[in-house]
């Protein structure tokens, strides 16, 4: 870490049950920062974000060392330029907007309708548990065609990947939970796989299969789907209901035709993003402003 770039020191406990208030001051005083405690330095200005994302010749997705290619395997979302670009375009055709809406969407509805009806004899219900929970886990259960894996297990294979991908303090037992789930998925994509099974010719599995891509980068990217594909709609569902039914005025504006769900959405992942750092490996010398940064260290 160069000496010139402001240091703040973060109690890694409370930044994690609630990072907005460090953030904010961050923001404020020293929008870009080493974190010592997150071995990592954090740029938490928007425009920052934004100019040094695309700079990819100096903030490289490409991290051999980082615990998402150690745990999952070598996938899209830690790849530049044209390897990236090539594996991104092999899973679109399942992933496309034009594919939600056409082979999907009509998926998804028969799904959530099911769960809802699940839910009218309860008297109580938890609503990212059994609500948020299912309908999301359906829906990838769909688009990944793994169709063998009940919406418990996917939910559980997903939050034991991201909490091993973001176990930078090392806990043992967390690697652990991290492995049984990656062997999980891969036994179920191989029997997804095997002659007879009834592999949907959309799904991402098929779809990256038909493209050629090598079966290590199929394993691995369907780990990131499942990954972030689970987690994040299941947190942004229910983080939606509860924003609308705390706040009743802008509910009743949806309700009433004045605003959208795609609003309501936007203004969601705006507010209490889903994914709150993506890290970047420094791939050569830069400076911008007081902050320099040296290779082989890390930004979020
Ligand atoms: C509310 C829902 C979601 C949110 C907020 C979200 C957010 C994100 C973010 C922030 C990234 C990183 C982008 C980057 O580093 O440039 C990402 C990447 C990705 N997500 Fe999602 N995601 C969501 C749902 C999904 C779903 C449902 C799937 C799959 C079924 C999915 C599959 C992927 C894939 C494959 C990538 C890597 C893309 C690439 O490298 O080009 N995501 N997502």
């Amino acid at each position: 870490m160069p000496l010139d770039t402001p240091v703040v020191d973060i109690d890694l406990a409370a930044f994690t049950a609630d990072p907005y208030p460090v953030l904010a001051s961050m923001r404020k005083n020293t929008p870009v920062c080493f974190v010592p405690q997150l071995r990592a330095t954090l740029l938490t200005r928007h425009e920052d974000v934004v100019e040094c994302e695309k700079n990819v010749a100096v903030f490289s997705s490409e991290q051999p060392g980082g615990l998402m290619n150690v745990l999952m395997g070598e996938n899209m979302m830690r790849k530049d330029g044209a390897q990236h670009v090539i594996e991104r375009r092999q899973a679109m055709p399942a992933l496309s907007p034009r594919a939600v809406k056409q082979v999907w969407k009509q998926q998804f509805e028969y799904h959530t309708d099911k769960v809802i009806e699940s839910l009218r004899s309860k008297t109580r219900c938890d609503l990212v548990a059994d609500f948020a929970m299912p309908v999301s886990a359906h829906a990838l259960r769909c688009i990944t065609g793994l169709m063998n894996m009940t919406p418990h297990q996917l939910d559980t294979c997903s939050q034991n990947i991201i909490d091993g991908i973001s176990n930078y303090a090392g806990h043992q037992s967390i690697e652990d939970r991290c492995k049984e789930s990656t062997s999980f998925i891969d036994q179920c994509i191989d029997e997804m796989l095997a002659p007879g099974s009834d592999l949907s010719s959309e799904s991402l599995l098929q779809v990256l299969v038909a493209a050629g891509q090598p079966m290590t980068s199929i394993r691995s990217n369907i780990k990131l789907a499942i990954s972030g594909g689970q987690n994040e709609p299941r947190d942004a569902i229910a983080g939606c209901v509860w924003a609308l039914l705390n706040h009743p005025q802008q509910l009743a504006a949806v309700l009433q035709g004045g605003a959208s769900w795609r609003q309501v959405f936007e203004e969601y992942a705006r507010w209490i993003s889903p994914i709150g750092m993506s890290p970047r490996r420094i791939a050569k010398p830069y400076t911008s402003g007081d902050a320099s940064f040296t290779p082989e260290g890390r930004a979020f």
